[in-house]
């Protein structure tokens, strides 16, 4: 079956959906094509933080109304090592805050937002496959319900992940990757527990990174740091619960236990593609970088793609393509500035190594975390960079 629209979608996560409602704003058709089920995305575990930027994109779409009633806003973390717990008070720095709200509820908002206004989603869609994207035509073909489809469009928007199938259609000359793994992994885990913080806790220790976080006021979200190699089938809720004690512990407070109802480990990379545009293909979100998750940095720079091309597409079709042109340079700009902050972040609060190297480097981590926690400048860089930079073009 042939569909003609305007932007065709590849996938239906945080970032497609979101650019979908920007396009309806401005009056523009799309189609939005997801190889994985709808239940499938709304069960991915992910994180948890939005900047104070990414929670004005989504109020200037009206989608804003459970985040208002069930998001905790935070006016800052606590850094914690050696023993002490520093408040880092952004409110107080900088007259910013964040919102600890799941990626999970923020899927399901645009998902429902979407079923109200009957947005053309293809969940479950097998054989996607996008092409012409070097022509003014290009098409995405897709399986449907046992139904084949081609959905031609002016341009079609790569929002299927790190592991999707449109950055690999870019020719190999005309793209660059720039990768880096870690080596170290996340264990993380849901607890059905009330919160034992009022704020999120990183805490560097001898025995590695450990974080507490939380999804609800009954509900917690604690990592610890692992190999990468690490087998969940070795971390017993109990031994978890040890590790979590042991390094985010601190005198006269106490980490509540709960029943542990996921766990999971995560590798952590980063990863850049050099464009994130070829001919008629945007790519946005994972599709195009990932961050390590130490900061947040994901989601809010899907969104923070997905504002910057929204705006871009709607001035296109006003009669100015420079901003289109200009997107890819934009997104990668505020990315690379993620991406700094992301493994700042991270190479400050994970160790590494064994013998005298690894107590060398953790000496010098808590020299570096001595100093941030003790200049107001550092602090107020990192609360700047943490709730979120300006998102230029929007
Ligand atoms: C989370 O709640 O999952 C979370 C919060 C902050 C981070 C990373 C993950 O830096």
């Amino acid at each position: 079956m042939k569909i003609r629209t305007t932007v065709a979608i590849v996938g239906a996560g945080p970032a497609g959906l979101l650019l979908g409602h920007l396009l309806a704003a401005s009056g523009i058709d799309f189609v939005i094509i997801e190889a994985r089920s709808r239940e499938y995305i709304l069960s991915r575990i992910r994180a948890g933080v939005l900047e104070e930027s990414s929670v004005d994109v989504l109020a200037s779409l009206g989608l804003d109304g459970r985040l208002r009633e069930h998001g905790l806003v935070h006016d800052g973390i606590y850094l914690q090592y050696e023993g002490t717990r520093h408040h880092v008070d952004f409110s107080e720095l900088i007259g910013r805050t964040v919102t600890v709200y799941g990626q999970q509820q923020v899927v399901n908002d645009l998902m429902l937002a979407h079923d109200e206004a009957g947005s053309a989603v293809y969940f479950g869609s097998s054989d996607v496959l996008p092409w012409g994207i070097e022509t003014p035509r290009p098409s995405v073909n897709f399986v449907h319900g046992g139904q084949s489809y081609s959905v031609d469009a002016d341009f079609v928007i790569g929002a299927d992940g790190f592991h999707g199938v449109c950055r690999s259609i870019i020719p190999s000359g005309a793209i660059t990757s720039y990768q880096r793994e870690y080596p170290f992994a996340w264990l993380g885990i849901l607890a059905d527990v009330p919160p034992s913080t009022d704020e999120l806790i990183y805490a560097l220790h001898p025995e590695g990174f450990a974080m507490h976080s939380m999804r609800s006021p009954s509900v917690s979200r604690l990592y610890l740091q692992v190999e990468p190699d690490d087998d969940i089938a070795q971390w017993s809720d109990e031994r978890i619960w040890e590790g979590l004690h042991e390094r985010l512990g601190v005198e006269g407070w106490t980490l509540r236990e709960g029943e542990i109802t996921e766990k999971s480990i995560t590798p952590m990379r980063s990863f850049v593609a050099s464009t994130l545009n070829h001919g008629a293909l945007f790519l946005v979100g994972d599709a195009g970088h990932i961050v390590p998750p130490t900061g947040a940095k994901g989601l809010n720079a899907a969104i923070s793609d997905v504002a910057m091309l929204g705006a871009a597409l709607s001035s296109y079709y006003a009669g100015d393509a420079g901003s289109l042109a200009g997107y890819s340079g934009r997104a990668l700009s505020r990315q690379w500035k993620t991406q700094y902050f992301s493994r700042w972040m991270t190479e400050m609060l994970h160790t590494t190594g064994t013998g005298a190297e690894a107590q060398s480097r953790y000496r010098g981590q808590i020299g570096q975390l001595d100093y941030v926690t003790g200049s107001r400048f550092a602090l107020q860089g990192l609360a700047e960079q943490y709730t979120g930079l300006p998102i230029d073009g929007i």
